[in-house]
């Protein structure tokens, strides 16, 4: 029997992970942790990072198109890696591509409304984020009486990609968490999926008794309850907008692992 043409072949089942860079690195690990299997098509929007500092409609057409061309490479799911993207545009996406899945962040005010005990936790996140109506009906829900002390952490994301190294980041974080040191938080939400990247970094700053929270692992649960069902095929993919071998180079310095970076779109 002949074999289908590889172009009319359906483009082999994923999940689509989008960010504007190596942030959402830190979501795809955590769900690679509880399913090794599940084939992912991980995009970084390099070209276009930071997007913190940019208008929510251009960051809706950006990570519109990018879900677009997701879809078209096998996407049966897409997570928006980003706590700005999310913001921005997770509803949009979610009326725009009805029928595909879309799990996006949120900062986790909740989590950290549970766990404080001195009733003062610091978020951390981008300007977009920080600004966005996602935030303001999260806390409003959550935060009760809890005091939130929230820093929009200006350069970090472009330092953390730029894989400024830990002394610089140090002198930077000094700065800019010397609010929350002085209101006496014991909690701190990671509301930017490159913090994650720098927690030891951010520890050594904070004190080992602040308690620094990454919503990634939540993130991948509910993908994994997302998911279900779905046809999966083997084998990750990387691709930059940007220049792949930046992300090539980051993803063997956070996560050890040598692999190649496609452009996108190819
Ligand atoms: N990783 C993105 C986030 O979670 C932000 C980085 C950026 O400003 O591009 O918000």
């Amino acid at each position: 029997m002949n074999q289908p043409a590889l172009s009319s072949m359906p483009a082999p089942a994923c999940v689509g992970i989008l960010d504007s860079g190596i942030g959402g690195l830190t979501v795809w690990s955590a769900i690679k942790a509880r399913m090794p299997q599940l084939p992912c098509l991980y995009v970084a929007d390099q070209a276009h990072l930071p997007y913190g500092p940019r208008p929510q409609t251009e960051i809706r057409a950006l990570v519109s198109e990018l879900s677009e061309q997701l879809l078209e490479a096998g996407a049966r799911l897409i997570v928006l890696a980003c706590n700005t993207a999310s913001a921005a545009a997770l509803s949009h996406l979610r009326t725009r591509f009805p029928d595909t899945p879309f799990v996006g962040m949120e900062p986790a005010v909740k989590p950290a409304a549970l766990h404080t005990r001195t009733g003062v936790v610091g978020l951390m996140a981008t300007r977009g984020t920080l600004q966005g109506e996602l935030l303001r009906s999260t806390a409003a829900r959550f935060a009760g009486t809890v005091k939130i002390v929230s820093s929009e952490c200006p350069g970090l994301a472009e330092a953390i990609e730029a894989g400024a190294d830990s002394a610089v980041l140090r002198a930077r974080l000094d700065e800019i968490l010397e609010p929350m040191r002085a209101a006496g938080v014991d909690t701190v939400v990671l509301g930017c999926t490159h913090y994650p990247l720098i927690a030891s970094t951010l520890t050594q700053v904070l004190g080992p008794t602040v308690h620094l929270i990454d919503p990634a692992p939540a993130i991948a649960r509910q993908v994994e309850r997302l998911w279900t069902g779905r046809v999966a095929a083997p084998g990750d993919r990387f691709a930059s907008t940007g220049d792949p071998d930046r992300l090539r180079a980051m993803l063997r310095r956070h996560f050890q692992l040598d692999t190649t970076v496609e452009h996108w779109p190819g």
